[in-house]
This record gives C-alpha cells, sequence and structure tokens, in this order.
C-alpha cells in the first residue's frame, strides 16, 4: 500500500508542485499526495492542488493554537494520512501536536540547518539574513519536524551558491530551483517508502 501524504501549504506552492509533478513523473512511486492543508484560504497552491486533482482543506486560523491543532489531526485522521510534509507552511505546530507524528512530519527549509533557522527565519527573511551575513554558500534542508523549530533530524541537504548581485529574492529562487524542488520530491520518497516498508 501507497503512503498517504498530506502536504501543509500557506502560499504560492511551488514546493508542492515539485511533489505533485514529481509523483506525477512516477518519482514518488512509494507514495501518494492524498490532501493538501492550507491556513490560508487565499494560497495560490489551492488552485495546484485543484488542477491536480487532489482534495484541498482550509484551515480557519481563528481560535487557539491547540484548537487549531485539534482540527489539522482530525482533518488528517479522517483521511488516513501517515505522512505530513510542510511545503511552505507558515505557522509553527507545538510538540503537542509533532508528538503524535513521530517521523512522520517533513520540512523543506531554505538554508542550510543550523543557519539561519529557527524561529523567525522563514521565507524571504532566510535569504535576507544570509546575504546580509556575507555567505558564499547556502541551500536548502529537508528534516523531520519535532518540537524545536528547524530542530529534527536532517534527512537532505543540498548547497548553492550565493552569487554577487543577488537580492533576497534571486536568491531565494536560485535555491529553489537548485536544492528545494529537488530535495523535496526525493525526501518524500524516501520516507514513504520507509513506512511503506513499515505497516
Ligand atoms: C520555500 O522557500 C520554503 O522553503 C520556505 O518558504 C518558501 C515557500 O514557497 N519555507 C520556510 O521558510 C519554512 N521555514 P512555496 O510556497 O512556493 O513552496
Amino acid at each position: 500500500m501507497k503512503t498517504r501524504i498530506a502536504v501543509l501549504v500557506s502560499g504560492g506552492g511551488t514546493n508542492l508542485q515539485a511533489l505533485l509533478d514529481a509523483e506525477a513523473q512516477g518519482r514518488i512511486p512509494h507514495g501518494e499526495i492524498a490532501l493538501v492543508v492550507s491556513n490560508n484560504p487565499k494560497a495560490y497552491a489551492l488552485e495546484r492542488a485543484k488542477q491536480a486533482g487532489v482534495p484541498a482543506a482550509v484551515l480557519d486560523k481563528a481560535g487557539s493554537q491547540a484548537d487549531f491543532e485539534d482540527r489539522l489531526q482530525r482533518i488528517l485522521e479522517l483521511d488516513g494520512i501517515d505522512l505530513i510534509i510542510l511545503a511552505g507552511f507558515m505557522r509553527i505546530l507545538t510538540g503537542r501536536f509533532t508528538a503524535k507524528w513521530p517521523n512522520r512530519i517533513l520540512n523543506v527549509h531554505p538554508s542550510l540547518i543550523p543557519a539561519f533557522c529557527g524561529q523567525g527565519f522563514y521565507g524571504l527573511r532566510v535569504h535576507e539574513a544570509a546575504l546580509a551575513r556575507g555567505v558564499k554558500l547556502t541551500g536548502a534542508t529537508v528534516h523531520y519536524v519535532n518540537e524545536i523549530p528547524d530542530g529534527g533530524p536532517i534527512l537532505l541537504q543540498k548547497a548553492v551558491e550565493v552569487l554577487p548581485e543577488d537580492t533576497p529574492e534571486t536568491l531565494q529562487r536560485r535555491v529553489m530551483e537548485q536544492a528545494e524542488w529537488i530535495l523535496l520530491p526525493q525526501a518524500a520518497e524516501l520516507a514513504a517508502r520507509q513506512l511503506a516498508e513499515q505497516a
């Protein structure tokens, strides 16, 4: 049986697209993208899910963090989800939630962890910080998620060169093209295969 994957998104969804394309091309043979969940009703990622024919749910952000996590848990359980992939999901999940999914949540982060990660480092801010520090190499990391933001075990990493003329936007794009969109589908297959063999 294939590992049922839920992809959690908040924005543009280019990493979701990389996963959908990889699945369509047979590069995630042990997994099936069964559900997309967004915490943002305006996320373009929802349109991508629709175009790929994948069911999507929007989680209302009203209420407490515990309430948000309980609603998320219910949606995932109802759908028989085995593996969660955070693909540009901009809300932190607490240990109360992550403890229910040990080794079953992956996140893609746009730096070489432990550089430029943790609370406050997300999206373009990561690349702004890398440029401000003047690093010559950055990259992306796919890691398992635990109660420490960006602190779980690292699964895959890939380095990307920083160029002298880079802006946060050009660097973000290069890190996506040369690292994130390649690593995330590979990591999805690795984790999906492991869970499928375990089942
Ligand atoms: C990606 O660069 C992803 O690594 C980053 O947000 C972007 C989402 O783009 N995630 C984080 O910063 C999480 N800490 P996308 O919606 O086009 O995939």
